[in-house]
């Protein structure tokens, strides 16, 4: 899929506030400093779209940006940022899964994991959260630049170790990336095409 057009529409703390549009859309979620901001600004073929820092906490609402004029690409805060006080943890994790339980709009959920690191307990958990609230996603594997073609195929059989052993049934659907040089772009923009053409032709209250 070619992205012709990319723009940023809303920023905000509450899922009732977000674009009434009823367009299929795509969040990016995962620990802080994984690359969720990095990844969606690789995808659009732009620098600064999303905001990304090198310090963990830097996107820190529910950003809404528009794709090609018919679908969106969704960019959240990380979990697990320690450095955030306790309340705000809340007040994140609140609005957070508001979003993912109440926003309809919303297809799939891309759970960004760091491919240099061994299968993290919060990662874990959140996959089985997404389960339980019966909401298709992919894992997609960040950072692969960082490591050697070896490290990560052996880092991926982990995490398919570590989901069976939690009662997945089979490794999800997932894609390897790295943002700094493009690994990844074409599969996952390709995914994105194939699910939104199947939305757009059997469901009715999509456009
Ligand atoms: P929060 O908004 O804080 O939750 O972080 P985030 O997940 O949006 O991460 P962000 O995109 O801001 O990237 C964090 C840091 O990782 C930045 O310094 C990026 O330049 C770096 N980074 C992101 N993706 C890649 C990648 O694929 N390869 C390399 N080498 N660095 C990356
Ligand atoms: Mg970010």
């Amino acid at each position: 899929m070619k992205i012709n057009t990319a723009e940023f529409i809303i920023s905000n703390s509450d899922v009732s506030k977000c674009p009434l549009e009823r367009l299929p859309e795509y969040a990016f979620i995962g620990r802080s400093n994984v690359g969720k901001s990095s990844l969606i600004n690789m995808l659009t073929n732009h620098k600064s779209l999303a905001k990304t820092s090198g310090r963990p906490g830097k996107t820190q609402l529910i950003n809404h940006f528009k794709i090609n004029n018919n679908w969106f690409l969704v960019d959240l805060p990380g979990y697990g940022y320690a450095r955030v006080s306790k309340k705000t943890k809340e007040v994140f994790q609140q609005f957070i899964t508001d979003y993912f339980e109440k926003r309809e709009q919303l297809v799939c959920a891309f759970v960004l994991i760091d491919i240099r690191h061994e299968a993290q307990e919060i990662d874990l958990e959140f996959i089985t959260y997404l389960g339980e609230i019966e909401l298709p996603f992919c894992i997609i594997f960040t950072k692969a630049d960082k490591i050697s073609k070896g490290k990560v195929a052996q880092h991926i059989a982990g995490y398919r170790t570590a989901l069976l052993k939690n009662n997945w049934e089979e490794m999800p659907q997932h894609f390897v990336t790295s943002a700094t040089e493009g690994t990844g772009k074409d599969k996952v923009l390709e995914y994105i095409a194939g699910v939104n053409e199947e939305i757009f032709k059997s469901n009715d209250s999509f456009i």
